[in-house]
This record gives structure tokens, sequence and C-alpha cells, in this order.
């Protein structure tokens, strides 16, 4: 897969070069590029953004340096690229969607900055690519730059080959095989740590009991703290 990342802070995916990310780069499985907006600017103080027509308060990303921007990363990968554009005004990103972007040859992330991008560029990107406005929760980042880096994650940890040992993809919290429910509590050595005992059940070497027990906490925690997941199942 090729990941291409479009932002005036190349500066904030240094990360990127670390851990799962970085081992699927350094094996070539993952294929990055970052990329300055301000390198398709074409005035001597490099400006992005300007003021928003009809009034209001910050500032729009500006069109031009985005429109050649994706012209010049469109052209690095053979593939039609699928842009994502994170920003609180998206759908809720998900587990479902990192799996169909884990899928893709070629991702495009497109970071806004202030007020957000021109819509004319996003409207240009809906026509043109598979294009994806996703948000990380109901909550408001300065930039898109934070959310990239959490989507990059979900999504290449995804890629077949990416992860040791992928069955641990499959109990995680959010995935199918675990029919979406949050994940059970975990437990490891000690058996008495500060007084807390590991239930005994999971000592019990009953492996049907185990995945019963395991299965009522997932319930449980869930009905608890993520009620609307429940919701959404289909009767079952
Ligand atoms: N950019 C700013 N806020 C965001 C959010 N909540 N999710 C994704 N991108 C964002």
């Amino acid at each position: 897969m090729r990941i291409d990342v479009i932002s005036i802070f190349p500066d904030y995916f240094a990360p990127l070069s670390l851990s799962l990310v970085g081992k699927a780069i350094a094996r070539g499985v993952v294929e990055l590029g970052i990329h300055d907006l301000r390198r398709w600017t074409h005035d001597r103080h490099h400006t992005t953004d300007d003021t928003p027509y009809g009034g209001g308060a910050g500032m729009v990303m500006k069109p031009e340096p985005w429109g050649e921007a994706l012209d010049a990363v469109e052209a690095l990968s053979p593939s039609r690229p699928t842009i994502v554009i994170p920003t609180p005004a998206g759908e809720p990103f998900t587990q479902a969607r990192a799996y169909e972007l884990a899928a893709r040859d070629h991702l495009v992330f497109a970071c806004g900055r202030y007020e957000g991008i021109d819509q004319r560029v996003i409207d240009h990107c809906h026509d043109t690519y598979d294009t994806f406005e996703v948000s990380l929760g109901d909550y408001v980042l300065n930039g898109g730059e934070v959310a990239v880096l959490a989507i990059t994650e979900a999504v290449v940890r995804l890629i077949p080959g990416v992860i040791g040992n992928p069955e641990s993809l499959f109990e995680e919290s959010h995935s199918d095989d675990n029919d979406r429910l949050l994940e059970y509590p975990n437990y490891t050595k000690p058996p008495v740590w500060r007084g807390r005992a590991v239930p005994e059940m999971l000592l019990s070497g009953n492996h049907g009991a185990i995945a019963q027990w395991r299965r009522e906490r997932a319930l449980e925690r869930t009905r608890e703290r993520r009620p609307d997941l429940l919701a959404e199942r289909p009767p079952s």
C-alpha cells in the first residue's frame, strides 16, 4: 500500500517511523510520503489560508495549493487514490472503515487546519476520487494531523502480514468475530497482585466455560459503557 499525507505540519508524522507502522514501512509493506502543502504555494509567504467569504471567525484553506498537491500525489501511484479527509464534520471513523481502507492500494490523507479546506476542494475530491470525510469523535482537534496518526495506525495494522499474531485481531474490541462487543478484561501473572486475585474461572482450564465467562464480561462492559453498540446489533 502507498500512503501520502498532505499537511502544513509535516513534522507531526515523525512517530510513523516507530513501532508497528514503522516496521511495515521498513519492510516495504507500506510506502509513506509526507508532503508539505506549502510546496504548492507560489507567493513569497507560502500562504495556504485566507478569510472566509461571507465573513465569520477563522481562516479557510485556499483551494489552489490543494488542487496542485492532489494532482501531484495522485501521480505517485499507478492506481487511483482513495482520499481521506479528517474533519469533525465527517462520518464516525469505525473499525469497518479501517478494514475497507486497509484493502486500498493508495491512500491520500488531506489534513485541514483552521476552519477547514475550501469546500470546492472537497467537492472536487468527491467528484474525482473515492473520498471519505471521517471524524475521530465528537470533539474538535486543531487540525487533521493527529487524526491521521490514529487512522493510519488503525488501518496499517489490518494489512495482512503486518501483525505477527493475526489471531489477536479476532478477539479485540469492535471486531466482527467478537460480535462488535467491547473486549473482555485480560489478566496475566502473578495470580494475586496487591490483594487482587485473578478471576478464578480463568485458572480453571475449562476452555468452554472460560469462553462463556469472557462473553458475559464483554456483554456486561458493552451494556455499561456503549449501549449504542448493543442497539446496533442484529437480534440474536
Ligand atoms: N479535525 C479536527 N477535529 C477532528 C476530529 N474530531 N476528527 C477528525 N479530524 C478532526
